[in-house]
C-alpha cells in the first residue's frame, strides 16, 4: 500500500472526533449523511442510496458491470446519553451521544474507503459500502434490506467494536455471536380497593410480582442449560400511594438467547406463566410482545476464510458471544455473512455516558475492513490485488 499509516491514521482520528462531536439519534442522521456523502463523493464513490432510505448512505466503488458484490457495513446513529467524558470533542449535541462508538465504525469503514479507493483500478469485483442508520432502535437494516440496498450483494461484513478487547485483537467465530433480542410488556388488570379492605378489590400488585419471580423458572428449569437464555424484567410499575391498592399494575423487559428452539420455548413458556398467574388470581392481563433482532450469524462457510485472512494483519481471537442484540442480523437472515469484534480499548463498556474508544484501533480495524473485501472478491471469482 501506498498510503502512509500515520498520515492515514490521523486522518481516521480526526474524521471519528468530528463525528463523536456531533451525533444523531436513530433515524435522525441528517448531517452524518450529508458528512458522509461529500466524503464518499470527493473519493470517487458512486452513491447509489435508494431515494426511500432518508438517513444513511450507501455506495459502490469497483468495475459497475461486475457481478461479484461484497457489502461493508457501519452503522451511524448515537444514543440519547448525556456525555461525561470531558473530551474536547465531547458532543455538542445535549444528551445525544455516541456511546456505542459508531462513530469509531463510521471513520474505520472510510479508512476502508480511502484503501479501496486508492485501489480502485485493480478492483475486480464491486464493494458496495452501506453506511446504515437507526441500529439502536433496531430498524435500520430492515429499512436497508427493504430498500434494495442488500441485492445482488454475494456477502456482508460488518462488525462491532469492543471495548474490553485492546486495540488489534479481533474476535470472530462461526454460529451466533450476539443474542436474539425479544421484548416484551405485560399489563394487568384487577380491581381497585382500599388497601385495609383487600378482600373487596383484586390486587393486580401481588400477582405481578408472583409473576416476575416465576419467570425465572424459565431459565432455570425450562431452557437447555447449553444453550444460554436470558429473561430480564427491567420495570415495574403500579399504584400511586401507600393506602390505595391499585386496578392496574404493569411491567417491561427482555429476552435473550442464541437459537431458535430456545427463543421459541422461552416465548411459549412465558406465555403459559404469565397467562396461568391472570388466571390463579382471577384478573384480566394484557401480553404484547416485540420480536427484535434474530441471532447475528457468522456463516460456517465465510468465517474461516475471514478469519484467515483476519490472522495475516491483527490478533485473531476467540471472543465470548455476546448477550447484546445487533440489527445486523436482518443482513445474516438474508445472505451469508461475518461479524467480528474489533479491539477498541475502551474505558468502560457500550452504553456508557463515559465510554472513550481508543483511536489507534481505526486503522486495524479499517484494514480488516478492506483485506476482507478483497479475499472475499478474491473467494467469489475476482483475483487477487497483487500488491497487498
Ligand atoms: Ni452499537
Amino acid at each position: 500500500m501506498t498510503i502512509d499509516n500515520k498520515i492515514l491514521e490521523d486522518k481516521l482520528a480526526q474524521i471519528r472526533h468530528q463525528l463523536h462531536q456531533h451525533p444523531e439519534l436513530s433515524s435522525q442522521e441528517h448531517q452524518t449523511t450529508l458528512f458522509l456523502n461529500s466524503y464518499l463523493e470527493t473519493l470517487g464513490y458512486r452513491i447509489v442510496t435508494p431515494q426511500t432510505l432518508l438517513t444513511g448512505v450507501i455506495a459502490e466503488i469497483g468495475p459497475s458491470d461486475s457481478k461479484i458484490i461484497i457489502g461493508l457495513r457501519s452503522d451511524i446513529d448515537a444514543l440519547p446519553i448525556t456525555e461525561k467524558t470531558g473530551l474536547t470533542y465531547a458532543s455538542v449535541n445535549e444528551g445525544v451521544m455516541h456511546a456505542c462508538g459508531h462513530d469509531f465504525h463510521m471513520a474505520s469503514l472510510l479508512g476502508a474507503a480511502e484503501l479501496l479507493a486508492e485501489h480502485a483500478n485493480k478492483l475486480t469485483g464491486r464493494i458496495r459500502l452501506i453506511f446504515q442508520p437507526a441500529e439502536e432502535t433496531h430498524v435500520g437494516a430492515q429499512a436497508v434490506v427493504e430498500a434494495g440496498g442488500i441485492e445482488n450483494l454475494n456477502a456482508i461484513i460488518g462488525f462491532h467494536n469492543k471495548p474490553d478487547l485492546k486495540v488489534n485483537e479481533i474476535g470472530i467465530l462461526t454460529g451466533g455471536l450476539m443474542a436474539a433480542v425479544d421484548q416484551f410488556k405485560v399489563s394487568f388488570r384487577g380491581q381497585g380497593t382500599h388497601a385495609a379492605m383487600p378482600q373487596l378489590g383484586n390486587d393486580p400488585i401481588v400477582a405481578l410480582t408472583n409473576t416476575v419471580n416465576t419467570l425465572q423458572t424459565i431459565v432455570s428449569r425450562r431452557t437447555d442449560p447449553q444453550s444460554p437464555v436470558v429473561v430480564s424484567v427491567t420495570h415495574i410499575d403500579g399504584g400511586s400511594t401507600w393506602n390505595v391498592l391499585p386496578e392496574t399494575a404493569w411491567f417491561e423487559g427482555t429476552v435473550r438467547s442464541f437459537d431458535q428452539s430456545s427463543r421459541q420455548l422461552a416465548r411459549k413458556q412465558f406465555y403459559q406463566i404469565v397467562n396461568g398467574q391472570a388466571e390463579t388470581f382471577g384478573l384480566s392481563v394484557d401480553i404484547s410482545w416485540i420480536e427484535g433482532p434474530d441471532v447475528v450469524d457468522n456463516d460456517i462457510v465465510l468465517t474461516p476464510i475471514v478469519m484467515e485472512e483476519t490472522k495475516k494483519h491483527a490478533k485473531l481471537i476467540t471472543p465470548k458471544p455476546s448477550n447484546a442484540g445487533e440489527d445486523f442480523a436482518y443482513f445474516s437472515q438474508k445472505i451469508p455473512s461475518v461479524f467480528a469484534f474489533i479491539g477498541s480499548s475502551g474505558t468502560t463498556d457500550w452504553h456508557h455516558d463515559d465510554l472513550i474508544v481508543d483511536d489507534r484501533g481505526l486503522l486495524p480495524a479499517a484494514k480488516w475492513y478492506f483485506y476482507t473485501a478483497n479475499r472475499l472478491l478474491e473467494y467469489f471469482g475476482g483475483k487477487t490485488l497483487n500488491d497487498r
